[in-house]
C-alpha cells in the first residue's frame, strides 16, 4: 500500500503509517508545490495531507488509485468533499482533539485585543513605559460582559464554558438550536443581527463553507458596538478583510484578535498586521505539542482504517458510506 504524506507530522504518525504501508514524504520544510503533489499522488492509495493542500477534482484525477484521504485538521474547506464522495473516497479529519486548545487561544486573543495587550507589549518594547498613568491604554472589560459566539459546535461550546468562568453572558448563533448546551451553560440563541447588536465581544467559531463566506462583512461590522472586539479562530474568509480594516481604522469596532486571516499567510506590511488595535497570531489555534501530536495520530488512524476498508474514526463526508 502506497501512502503519500505531504508534510512531516509531529509525534509517531509516520512510524505508525510505515508499519503498514510504503510511505513517501515531502520532506522539504515547506508546502509541497502543486505540480509536485499532482505528480507524486499518481500511484498512491492513501493521502495524508495538511490544510495547505487543495484537494480538488484535478488532484483526484491525478490519483486514480486513491482510496482514502486524511486531512490533519478539523476544517476541510481545502477539500472538495462532493467530488471525493462521488468517487467513493472517504475523507478523514481531526475533530475533538483540538477543541480545548483552540478555545484556549480564542480566550487569549479576546483578552489580548479587548485589554490592548498587544499595544502594551509594543509600548514596553519601544521603551515608552514612563510613570503609571490613570488612563494609559484603557480597554474593555471581558469579565461580566456579553460574548456572542458565532457557531456552537465543539469549539464554540468550549469557548462558552470558558466564558462562563469569566462571568460572561453568552449568546450564540447556529443553524440548529443546541438545547443541551443551552441547558448546561445558559446560552441563548439569537439571530445574527441580534447577536452582533447585543454582544460586547464576538467570537467566530463557525466552519467555512459557501453559506459562511464573508459572513462578517461591512453591514455586520456596522451592527456591532463601537466598543466591541471581533475574534476569529475559525477561517479567514469568514470575514471581509477590507471591511474589517476600515472598521478598525474608523472606530466602527474597537479591536480584533485574529488567528486566521484572508489572505493567509498575512505579510507584515498588511494593515491588519500593522493596526495597533488588531492582534494577529499565525494560525496557532491547535498549536500545542500535545494537541498537534493527537491530531497527527488521529489522522494516521483515519488513513489506516480507510486503507483497510473500515469506517474512518472521524469522517468528514459520511455520505460516502451511504451508497
Ligand atoms: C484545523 O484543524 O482546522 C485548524 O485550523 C488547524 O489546526
Amino acid at each position: 500500500m502506497s501512502i503519500y504524506v505531504t508534510r512531516r507530522p509531529p509525534g509517531d504518525a509516520l512510524r505508525v503509517l510505515g508499519d503498514v504501508g510504503h510511505v513517501e514524504l515531502w520532506s522539504v520544510d515547506g508546502v509541497i508545490p502543486r505540480n509536485e503533489l499532482l505528480r507524486r499522488v499518481a500511484d498512491v492509495s492513501g493521502l495524508y495531507c495538511m490544510l495547505t493542500e487543495r484537494i480538488d477534482r484535478e488532484l483526484l484525477d491525478a490519483a486514480p488509485k486513491l482510496r482514502v484521504i486524511s486531512n490533519m485538521a478539523v476544517g476541510v474547506d481545502n477539500v472538495d468533499l462532493v467530488a471525493c464522495t462521488e468517487r467513493g473516497i472517504p475523507v478523514g479529519h481531526t475533530p475533538g482533539v483540538l477543541t480545548e486548545a483552540t478555545a484556549d487561544l480564542a480566550m487569549g486573543l479576546l483578552l489580548a485585543a479587548a485589554r490592548r495587550m498587544g499595544e502594551g507589549v509594543s509600548h514596553v518594547r519601544a521603551d515608552q513605559w514612563g510613570e503609571w498613568k490613570p488612563e494609559l491604554l484603557l480597554g474593555q472589560d471581558v469579565h461580566s460582559s456579553v460574548i456572542g459566539i458565532v457557531g456552537m459546535g465543539r469549539i464554540g461550546a468550549a469557548i462558552a464554558r470558558r466564558a462562563k468562568g469569566f462571568g460572561m453572558s453568552i449568546v450564540y448563533t447556529s443553524p440548529n438550536a443546541k438545547p443541551e448546551i443551552e441547558a448546561e451553560l445558559g446560552v441563548v440563541r439569537r439571530d445574527m443581527s441580534g447577536l452582533l447588536a447585543t454582544a460586547d465581544h464576538v467570537v467566530i467559531a463557525a466552519s467555512l463553507g459557501p453559506g459562511t463566506y464573508r459572513l462578517i462583512d461591512e453591514k455586520a461590522l456596522r451592527l456591532m458596538k463601537p466598543t466591541a472586539t471581533l475574534v476569529n479562530i475559525a477561517r479567514g474568509p469568514l470575514v471581509d478583510t477590507d471591511a474589517l480594516v476600515r472598521a478598525l481604522r474608523t472606530g466602527t469596532i474597537a479591536a480584533a484578535g485574529l488567528d486566521v486571516t484572508d489572505p493567509e499567510p498575512l505579510r507584515a506590511d498588511h494593515p491588519l498586521a500593522q493596526l495597533p488595535n488588531c492582534v494577529v497570531t499565525p494560525h496557532l489555534g491547535s498549536a500545542s505539542e500535545r494537541t498537534r501530536a493527537d491530531m497527527a495520530d488521529l489522522a494516521a488512524r483515519n488513513l489506516l482504517l480507510g486503507l483497510s476498508g473500515q469506517r474512518l474514526e472521524a469522517c468528514a463526508n459520511p455520505a460516502v458510506y451511504d451508497s
